[in-house]
């Protein structure tokens, strides 16, 4: 089979930015298994590569060059990687890789950063956590990326009088908090009708904003139930009720810190995907997004690299988040999501989420059975197709 692919015909066009380190190991393998899901399922794609972060710094200067942030913007889709790493840790230095993700989230409006954090029932046993804790955790994290702590005016440090000082400022805008709540209702209308929103509205002028704005979104949606938490008591309720969530939506620093350690619930941070969401549509009729595994280079150091020890799960459910959210191809990603689950199901685990004794498989070759997996499904499902009686 091939061509056509989506619904609406077009080709679509996916920015690749790997980023560095661990970066370019798992947007490799997770473009592989994107590669086999296509001929998989008949569709093509077509991707361009830029450099961003400590390699696009090296190469030009800055770690977010003009060339990255026009293929960007001009695709349907960004499959990005991670970036950072010791080399240019330097805390004085002006020019830093994170400044990649930041400007291109930022530039691109992606206000919407979702963090599915879902227990695989084949890892229940691998939990730090006890089984009864953890089994039927289910929830997206709705983490505001464009504002909040990260962004906010004044961000600066100055010598004063009585020394060095800095600033950091927690800003919010009114339709920079609807926006984000409005995402999370209409999520959780497609799941278990709930959404929890995370604040510190006892001490923050914005968190008490962010409440009174919650409310008033949750009027147009009386068949979804609110609930709010205070975000040192969301990062308790995490670990000691983590099923009762369904849709939790917070402040940019906020989900930050909750992800990763809402990373732990799924089995490692390996696992773990994520889709930033705009506001502009793409030529396939879906949203621009952003799709990353939440891990960074911090979790994989650079002597990780190339020696197969990293998990690419994360990075290969990003590829679905992509294709559901803005290549128009649920069905699709719904396949790569029931391989990975098969996979796991069959006993096979990176290093990250191996039992003592289980025996260990490298990132290529979790890729590969991954999209074994892929190509396997697919043929299944057409010879099942085609060899089924006909009823007249
Ligand atoms: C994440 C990362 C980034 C962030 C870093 C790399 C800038 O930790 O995506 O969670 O803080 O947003
Ligand atoms: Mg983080």
């Amino acid at each position: 089979m091939g061509a056509p692919t989506s619904a609406s015909g077009h080709v679509p066009h996916i920015a690749v930015l790997a980023g560095d380190g661990i970066g370019t190991e798992v947007v490799e393998v997770g473009l592989r298994v994107l590669q086999t899901a296509a001929e998989a399922y008949g569709w093509n794609f077509s991707a361009d590569h830029a450099l961003i972060g400590g390699a696009a710094i090296d190469a030009t200067g800055s770690a977010l060059p003009d060339a990255t942030l026009h293929l960007a913007s001009r695709a349907d889709a960004v499959y990005f990687g991670a970036v950072g790493g010791p080399k240019w840790d330097n805390p004085l230095a002006k020019v830093r890789p994170e400044q990649g993700i930041l400007g291109l989230r930022k530039a691109l409006d992606l206000y919407a950063n979702l963090r599915p954090v879902k227990l695989s029932p084949s890892l229940l046993s691998h939990s730090v956590l006890k089984e009864d804790i953890v089994r039927g955790t289910d929830m997206i994290v709705v983490r505001e990326l464009t504002g909040g702590l990260y962004f906010g005016k004044p961000s600066r440090r100055w010598q004063s009088p009585t020394g060095w000082r800095a600033v950091d400022t927690l800003a919010y805008s009114e339709q920079e908090i609807e926006r984000v709540l409005r995402t999370s209702f209409d999520l959780a209308r497609l799941r278990r009708k709930k959404v929890t929103s995370v604040d510190k509205a006892n001490v923050l002028t914005t968190g008490r904003f962010w409440r009174e704005i919650a409310n008033r979104v949750a009027v147009d949606y009386p068949d979804v139930t609110l609930e709010h938490i205070l975000v040192d008591s969301a990062a308790m309720y995490l670990i000691r009720r983590p099923a009762s969530f369904d849709v939790v939506v917070t402040e940019n620093m906020f989900g930050d810190i909750l992800t990763d350690e809402a990373s732990v619930l799924a089995g490692s941070m390996g696992m773990l995907p994520s889709a930033s969401l705009g506001s502009q549509r793409n030529s396939l009729g879906g949203v621009q997004g952003l799709y990353e595994p939440i891990h960074g280079t911090a979790l994989y150091t650079p002597e990780v690299v190339g020696t197969g020890r990293a998990n690419p799960i994360a990075a290969i459910l990003s590829a679905a988040l992509m294709l559901r959210y803005s290549l128009a191809l649920p069905a699709v990603a719904d396949a790569i999501e029931h391989a990975v689950e098969t996979i796991l199901e069959a006993g096979f685990r990176t290093s990250d989420i191996a039992g003592p004794g289980t025996e260990i498989v490298v990132t290529d070759r979790m890729g590969e059975l991954i999209a074994a997996e892929i190509a396997r499904a697919a043929s299944s499902t057409q010879k099942a197709r085609i060899t089924a009686p006909t009823v007249a």
